[in-house]
């Protein structure tokens, strides 16, 4: 798998078009790894600007992600992803949460719907008996998990017959997770680091008071300009140093041009490697309140913080 991807998910704000042209001029500036999922609603566009960019099909990583409305319709769901991006086999294909609980987009964080679930392993080992089948029936190369927490992982890697290749989960320098870090390593498994720069353009409903910016921290901006490289490129390089793969999002061809760039250029040393450990926040930007299942429930309830899976 490239060590660094393009991210696709252009949220409410950037439409699929914009999304696809990014695509486009990234495929042509050098990235050869794409971030997608249906639920970003621009797989089509996406399959479009693959074909246009003229590039062979082994020379890209595709992933792509099965949404928490389809975990009963997974071979369903894949196919309809391939016919969107215009191929016959994913590289990798993940459960994007590990809940079934379905919202419309752009809804309020407040919204809940009436059937939804905790995690229930049973339920969760189905829909990866069929994300096996996926492999069997040769319609990706890998599959994997994201948004997955250490006890979740600990049940799927005791009952998987085919072990995830990869857990996507989010990691930039104010929000580290060591533990499931560490923990994902130890076991195999590559972690894809989803908003690597901190998100900084996300939606005003998925920002909170509490919320720390990465490319303000005094030490991202000491390093970017003692390399005379954008804070964002901080973020980036020492991602990939730290030994996980992240998926920065950008339309802006100066942007996502500049942020491949930057692994070209003299790695960040040991000491600028410690400080940057020394800033984590453990400030979780993506909470994901839309998939809990209760009234009156706070979203860490999600991410099993004592070590104990919520029901
Ligand atoms: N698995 C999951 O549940 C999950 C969740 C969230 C995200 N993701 C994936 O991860 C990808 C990235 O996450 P993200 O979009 O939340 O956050 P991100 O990559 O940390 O931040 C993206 C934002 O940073 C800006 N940016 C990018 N490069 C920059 C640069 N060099 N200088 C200044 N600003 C820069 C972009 O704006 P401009 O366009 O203006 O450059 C964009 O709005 C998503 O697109 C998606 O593919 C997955």
């Amino acid at each position: 798998m490239p060590a660094i991807g393009l991210g696709t998910f252009g949220s409410d704000h950037i439409s699929a078009d914009e999304v696809a042209m990014a695509v486009k001029g990234a495929i042509r500036a050098g990235y050869r790894h794409l971030d997608c999922a249906s639920v970003y609603g621009n797989e089509d566009r996406i399959g479009r600007a693959i074909e246009e960019s003229g590039i062979a099909r082994d020379e890209l990583w595709i992933t792509s992600k099965l949404w928490n409305d389809q975990h009963s319709r997974v071979e369903e769901s894949c196919r309809k992803s391939l016919r969107d991006l215009g191929l016959t086999r994913l590289d990798m294909y993940l459960v994007h949460w590990p809940f079934p609980n379905f919202h419309p987009p752009g809804c309020s964080v407040e919204s809940r719907s009436a059937d939804s679930r905790p995690y229930i392993h049973e339920d969760f080992m189905a829909t990866w008996r069929a994300m096996e089948r996926l492999v069997e029936l040769g319609l990706t190369r890998h599959i994997g998990t994201s948004n997955m927490t250490i006890p979740k992982l600990r049940l799927l890697l005791r009952d998987a017959r085919i072990r995830p290749a990869v857990n996507e989960m989010e990691l930039h320098p104010h929000f580290q997770q060591p533990e499931l870090f560490e923990f994902v390593k130890a076991n195999g498994m590559e972690p894809v680091g989803y908003s690597p720069i901190g998100s900084p353009n996300r939606p005003e409903r998925d920002r909170t008071a509490e919320d720390t910016v990465d490319v303000e921290d005094p030490v991202i901006t000491g390093i970017a300009a003692r390399l005379g490289i954008a804070p964002a490129a901080v973020c980036i390089k020492w991602a990939v140093q730290r030994g996980q793969t992240p998926i920065p999002f950008s339309v802006k061809p100066r942007n996502y041009i500049a942020n491949l760039e930057c692994l070209q250029s003299a790695p960040l040393t040991d000491e600028d490697m410690r400080a940057i450990a020394g800033i984590d926040r453990n400030c979780r930007l993506i909470k994901g309140q839309v998939f809990l299942w209760k009234d009156n429930q706070s979203w860490e309830d999600l991410w099993d913080l004592d070590g104990v899976i919520k029901a």
